[in-house]
């Protein structure tokens, strides 16, 4: 597993609630997830559990009704729930691209298909300051990394506290005895977390201290640098213009007005490209783009509206406008759903590839657990709101603890057969009055009595993959999965002893 420092994207206790005539609508409860580098973690759960919610508030595009309770999602470092308006601009559709499910609403229909990717590229269109973020972007991510690892350091210890505290007070039929002791327990150890914390911030402050005053010099340096090379450019400019100013000045006849005009034009056009992306850079680079992503004919399909193009060209579109700001994450809100089956496979494909080629770290969100096999390194499967098993992909896949995870697994469709086996029985929670205990217990034929009244914990099957089912505590009796789950497990490993 990727070692902690290599998270690009960590979102922790999220809780988001939407305000709605009927009440306080509960969308997302307590998510907590980890994007590392140059992965990709498929979100996948029905509809109406909170992936597209959980997407958009990392894209900051919530509705205006949404209240975040709690939480954080730190993107090297910083939490982007506390960001600045103009900082997450700046990230958002920079550092994170987005890839929605139906590419028709998420082109504007108006506007012909070239502008629309070259607009995305005026993020980048300024060089100077473009110059200048590369100047000193290895200090800026440093430093964050600095603080971001503390914040971890620190909150994986509150963690801790915190399931000890839960799990005290889940305990039933104490002795007045063990309730003293419990209390005495956890007395010391929050006294330890708190000495922890003071200590663990003292030691970084050091460390956050000294990258800081490396980055003030760094930034100093940097200024200093594109104020110099842009003073050259303009040296260099006003010189050259000069003469032909002069000339313009002094000239008689209105030829050479002209010429000396258009010579006027040609040095301003010149010195601008230097400064700025020009409008044929744009345009040349939007090729280049809806090359990358497949697009044949790039020349005649610049100048097309969106309707004029097939619902997949459209998708590819849609991701060449994602990556024209060079993301270094991309997520995919369930970006073949609105696409013919054939079609569904390309784009999945496309999507892979550029994955690989740009080094990007994917969230990839589908309701549609087949089409994980093919995309993830690791899982989350989300119900009513929640992560209910979190996992890499080889876990969830052979190993699925979680009788929700058993439901969606069976009801894959069979490979061969094509058939849909079983549709999951039911319908999902009323998230305005969620269920008790475990969402998905009303459901579950293998539901017991305690699912019905307490929330499960989560518990560690591996250091990697852990589930939120009462099935895992040490006192349940043992479930064996649905015979159509182990059986398709039985088969797949079989094919896979066989490859
Ligand atoms: N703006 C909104 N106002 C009220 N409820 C919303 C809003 N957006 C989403 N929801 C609700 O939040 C829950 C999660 O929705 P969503 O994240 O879109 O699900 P999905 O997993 O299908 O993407 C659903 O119950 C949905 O009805
Ligand atoms: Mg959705």
């Amino acid at each position: 597993m990727a070692d902690r420092t290599d998270k690009v994207l960590s979102v922790e206790n999220l809780v988001i609630n939407f305000r709605t005539d009927h009440g306080i609508l509960k969308a997302i409860r307590n998510v907590s997830f980890d994007l590392y580098e140059g992965e990709t973690l498929c979100i996948v759960g029905e509809s109406g559990s909170g992936k597209s919610v959980t997407s958009k508030a990392i894209m900051g595009i919530l509705a205006n009704n949404a209240i975040i309770e709690n939480g954080s999602i730190l993107y090297r470092g910083e939490n982007l729930l506390e960001v600045s308006e103009e900082e997450f601009c700046k990230i958002r559709g920079h550092r994170i691209g987005m890839v929605f499910q139906d590419p028709l609403s998420a082109l504007n229909p108006t506007v012909k298909i070239g502008k629309q990717i070259t607009e995305a590229m005026l993020i980048h269109s300024d060089k100077l300051k473009t110059m200048y973020n590369d100047l000193i972007s290895d200090d800026l991510i440093r430093y964050r990394n600095t603080l971001a690892r503390m914040n971890i350091a620190i909150s994986t210890e509150r963690k801790k506290l915190e399931a000890l505290e839960a799990e005290m007070k889940s305990r039933k039929a104490l002795t007045l005895a063990q309730k003293a002791e419990d209390k005495l327990l956890l007395q010391q150890k929050k006294a330890a977390f708190r000495a922890f914390e003071r200590e663990t911030r003292a030691k970084y402050a050091e460390e956050a201290k000294r990258c800081k005053a490396v980055l003030a010099e760094t930034k100093k340096r940097a200024k200093k640098q594109v104020a110099e090379y842009r003073r050259k450019l303009t040296g260099e400019y006003r010189e050259k213009t000069r003469a032909m100013r002069r000339k313009l000045a002094l000239s008689s006849g209105p030829e050479e007005k002209v010429r000396v005009k258009a010579e006027l034009a040609a040095a301003r056009e010149k010195f601008e490209k230097e400064v700025r992306l020009t409008a044929a850079e744009a345009k040349a680079q939007a090729l280049q783009l809806m090359k990358e992503v497949g697009i044949p004919e790039p020349e005649k399909r610049y100048s097309q509206y969106p309707f004029e193009l097939s619902g997949g060209m459209r998708q590819r579109i849609v991701i060449a406008i994602a990556l024209a700001a060079s993301p270094e994450i991309l997520i995919c809100d369930e970006p073949t759903t609105a696409l013919d089956v054939t079609i569904q496979s390309q784009i999945l494909e496309l999507i892979n590839r550029i994955k690989a080629e740009r080094k990007l770290s994917c969230i990839f969100i589908t309701h549609d657990l087949g089409v994980v096999a093919n995309m993830a390194d690791r899982v989350a499967v989300m119900y009513a709101g929640k992560i209910v098993e979190y996992g890499k992909t080889e876990e969830i896949f052979f190993d699925p603890r979680h009788p929700y995870t058993w439901a969606l697994l069976a009801s894959i469709p069979d490979v061969d057969s094509k058939e849909k086996l079983e549709s999951i029985p039911g319908t999902p929670p009323d998230m305005i009055r969620p269920p008790k205990g475990d969402a998905f217990a009303p459901r579950n034929p293998y539901a017991m009595n305690i699912d019905f009244r307490e929330e499960p914990p989560f518990f560690a099957i591996t250091e990697t993959h852990s589930a939120a089912t009462w099935l895992e505590d040490p006192h349940a009796p043992k479930m064996e999965k649905p015979r159509i789950v182990s059986e398709r497990i039985r088969i797949s490993l079989e094919g896979a002893a066989h490859e």
